[in-house]
């Protein structure tokens, strides 16, 4: 099939700092793979399609089929941002942006705590299922969030990092406090991954 279920690039128990082992293994291996089967079971009679990135797939989302363009939003969607989740979080994570991004936050939002503010506050804002994004839009930082699965890869913007705000990424440990699972995903975050993607996408 076009598409597949990334592995975890870490053990599911090593986030416990934010998140715990099973809301890990139930996100990853049930939620993501949903969406990955999803995906594939929309794109079944596109051949044309299935060649393509899923990047390229949420950037030309319009040029979709409308026939499974909303399959595809949903569970395209749900594909890249899941697949960008894990790989910015880290057992060693925590701590501060270093290099050009740190630089690039210090002088869109004032300081570090400020982005982090602004992160929490579009994480509560969002009612209902979603995402809370540091996106670099036009070549500049912005904190957005979005509904559902929906990408910002399909606002023509590229994501940096994404705080999954559905209820099945905090609820077994948080219940309802949305705000204390954002406040301890910064334990997890791995600024190295999103410093680099940075990097690469100024460049
Ligand atoms: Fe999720």
């Amino acid at each position: 099939m076009a598409f597949e279920l990334p592995s975890l690039p870490y053990p599911a128990d090593s986030l416990e700092k934010a998140i715990d082992k099973l809301t890990m293994e139930i996100h990853h291996g049930r939620h993501h793979k949903a969406y990955v089967d999803n995906l594939n079971a929309a794109l079944a009679d596109q051949p044309a399609l299935q060649t393509k990135t899923i990047e390229q797939l949420l950037r030309e989302i319009q040029t979709i089929p409308e026939a499974i363009r909303q399959k595809v939003i949903n569970n395209g969607g749900g594909h890249a941002n899941h697949t960008l989740f894990w790989t910015t979080m880290s057992p060693n994570g925590g701590g501060e942006p270093t290099g050009a991004l740190a630089e690039a936050i210090n002088s869109t939002f004032g300081d570090f705590a400020t982005l982090k503010t602004k992160i929490k506050e579009a994480a509560l804002a969002r009612f209902g299922s979603g995402w809370s994004w540091l996106v670099l839009s036009n070549g500049k930082l912005e904190i957005t969030h979005t509904g559902n699965q929906d990408s910002p890869i399909m606002q023509g913007k590229t994501p940096l990092f994404g705080v999954d705000v559905w209820e099945h990424a905090y609820y077994l440990r948080y219940q309802n406090k949305r705000a204390d699972y954002v406040e301890a995903w910064w334990n997890v975050v791995n600024w190295k991954e999103i410093g680099t993607s940075f990097d690469k996408a100024k460049s």
